[in-house]
């Protein structure tokens, strides 16, 4: 599965779009990048910090907000933190970086579809409804 941005894929919610849009690029320029060794293994590991700033963002949204799924939302996302670092660290192993950053992108297109659609998509209608509660400072 290949993910390109497109506006089908937006929330509503700007700031969530935003970055939803930045994690789906950063995606597909990993795929295309020429980059080898250690510099594509930290472009893998600045993404996957990039991710863990988006999830503390849609966090606090929902927790602002009461949120009635905010922990079964969270569990999905420390699942996600948990595995990709799991890809990421298995490089000591016998993984060149190419390999990693492959698995990496395929298990992250799959969780971003999967998550957005059954995940986000809620939360964002019912963060639309809430908007007024989200704490802005
Ligand atoms: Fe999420």
């Amino acid at each position: 599965m290949n993910i390109i941005w497109s506006d089908k894929l937006k929330t509503g919610i700007t700031k969530i779009d935003e970055q939803h849009q930045f994690i789906v690029e950063a995606l597909s320029g990993v795929q295309v990048s020429k980059l080898k060794g250690a510099k594509l293994f930290n472009l893998l590991i600045n993404l996957q910090a990039y991710l863990s700033t988006h999830f503390d963002l849609e966090e606090s949204y929902m927790k602002d907000t009461n949120y009635p799924e905010y922990a079964i939302h969270k569990a999905n996302h420390d699942k996600v933190l948990q595995d990709t670092k799991n890809i990421l660290t298995q490089n000591n192993g016998n993984h060149s970086p190419s390999e990693v950053a492959l698995q990496f992108v395929k298990y992250m297109q799959r969780w971003f579809f999967e998550h957005y659609q059954n995940t986000d998509i809620k939360m964002a209608e019912y963060l639309k409804q809430n908007i007024d509660k989200i704490n802005k400072s």
